[in-house]
């Protein structure tokens, strides 16, 4: 079982970037986290983040035949048609994941492009949220329940 982590843009700068918001763990605790729970899980992950849309995009279909994919598009949830558009021609089981929870805050970031296009959304629960997609996804591809 195959699952790529994706971070879009200024996630890259988690540790220093609005601690308040968005927590004091930095990127790669995050990936060091997520890693621990995989091996666990006995899922093997790829992480990876990008400043920008295309390259998202370029990973995303790298991707195309792994099992799932958590995806933290980051400012881009409230802007891209590309992003969702790679979900959607790759039909990989999708974790959209936010660590503030995007509904508290400005209303530009109450509309996600992705979430139409996603198995669901975890937004608010900071980096446990990634561990939580882990579960789900392991969960959805081990029992088959799709829903
Ligand atoms: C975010 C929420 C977005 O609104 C914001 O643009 C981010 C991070 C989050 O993880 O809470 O960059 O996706």
């Amino acid at each position: 079982m195959r699952v790529l982590v994706l971070n879009g843009p200024n996630l890259n700068m988690l540790g220093t970037r609005e601690p308040e918001i968005y927590g004091r763990e930095t990127l790669a605790d995050i990936e060091i986290l997520v890693r621990n729970r995989a091996q666990e899980l006995g899922i093997e992950v790829a992480f990876a983040q990008s400043n920008h849309e295309g390259e998202l995009v370029d990973t995303i279909q790298a991707h195309r035949d792994w099992d799932g994919l958590i995806i933290n598009a980051a400012g881009y949830t409230h802007t891209s048609v590309a992003i969702p558009d790679a979900i959607a021609a790759t039909g990989i089981p999708t974790v959209e994941v936010h660590l503030s929870n995007v509904f508290k805050r400005e209303p530009f970031r109450h509309h996600s492009y992705l979430s139409p296009y996603v198995w669901g959304c975890l937004a608010g629960f900071g980096f446990r949220g990634y561990l939580a997609a882990l579960d789900l996804l392991h969960g959805r591809l081990t029992e088959g329940t799709a829903e």
